[in-house]
């Protein structure tokens, strides 16, 4: 901890040495130090901007960082959906071809059209594997338990993402189980019959007054989820997309196979792999 706040203190030191941000910055940071402490009616002190940036580095950099790893790592696992993300870049102008060796950049309006990117390995690997927690201000009743109030409720998101409960083969990874409607929920139909596992066999169904009804919730939910879920999102869609418009990625050797990750698979402040994720970036254009 003395290391990371050191850090940090050198960050804000240096982003305090800067020349204010003008008008047109619209960066993280711009924004931070345009902010006013409504009590105060002053700019943020350095107590103040000091977590900010921490939050920055933690919940914004290293949790979409370590998604894309996870997703290249995914994609490049299953040479058919390596294929069909590619149809997908070329349909709309982001894949690297002999003829158009640079690709456009993505643009905003790309994000709605490339969902098939990025959900299931957020559903496989969720970085904020942990979870979250929340206090209970009454009395409730959940699963047929009675859960007093000022009980500290720890809601795990990598057992509710993998859980054969609530998905069908959770084990595998199936981007197209995305290309059904309203696929973040458990539909009613599976709620009643259980759902199937790798095995063949049907997992138990959920008690009947579970609250299971959203089953995707990689950035959590209700009025405290992630703030930064659109802005990751835009960050991963759209560097996903470059990347992958221009590159495909193989699994270094070192990592030794998918065993291999999955022996340094680690859960620190995010689920990662020991080591980071090695793997070769082979353009599709030679000469990019
Ligand atoms: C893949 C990317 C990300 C994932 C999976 C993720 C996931 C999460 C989760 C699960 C929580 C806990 C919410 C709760 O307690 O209900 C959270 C909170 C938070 N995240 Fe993210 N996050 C991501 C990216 C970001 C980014 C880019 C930022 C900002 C730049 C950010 C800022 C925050 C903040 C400030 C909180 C605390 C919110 C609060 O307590 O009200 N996160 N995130």
């Amino acid at each position: 901890m003395d290391r990371w706040y050191a850090l940090l203190e050198q960050v804000l030191q240096e982003v305090r040495a800067r020349e204010p941000p003008g008008a047109s910055d619209v960066s993280l940071m711009a924004h931070l130090l345009r902010l006013v402490d409504p009590a105060t009616g002053r700019p943020l002190s350095d107590a103040q901007l000091l977590p900010e940036l921490g939050i920055v580095f933690v919940a914004g950099m290293e949790t979409s960082g370590k998604t894309m790893g996870w997703t290249l790592y995914c994609i490049s696992q299953h040479s058919e959906v390596e294929a069909r993300i590619a149809a997908e870049l070329a349909g709309h102008g982001l894949l690297a071809a002999p003829g158009q060796p640079a690709p456009r950049t993505p643009a905003h309006d790309d994000l709605a059209k490339l969902g098939y990117l990025n959900r299931e390995s957020m559903r496989l690997y969720p970085v904020a594997a942990s979870g979250t927690a929340r206090q209970t201000e009454r009395d409730m009743t959940m699963g047929g338990r009675t859960i007093p109030a000022g009980t500290v409720l720890v809601v795990p998101l990598y057992p509710l993402m993998n859980s054969p409960h609530v998905w069908d083969c959770p084990a595998e990874f199936r981007p197209d189980r995305w290309l059904e409607e309203d696929a973040e929920y458990l539909s009613s139909d599976a709620r009643k019959r259980g759902c199937v596992t790798e095995a063949g066999r049907s997992a138990p169904a959920a008690p009947a007054d579970a609250v299971l009804a959203k089953r995707f919730i990689p950035f959590s939910d209700g009025p405290r989820d992630c703030v930064g879920r659109n802005l990751a999102t835009m960050n991963i869609v759209t560097t996903l997309a470059t990347l992958l418009g221009r590159f495909t990625f193989r699994l270094a050797e070192t990592m030794g196979g998918p065993q291999g990750v999955r022996a340094k698979e680690r859960l620190l402040s995010t689920l990662q792999i020991e080591g980071g994720m090695k793997m070769h970036a082979v353009p599709r254009v030679m000469g990019l």
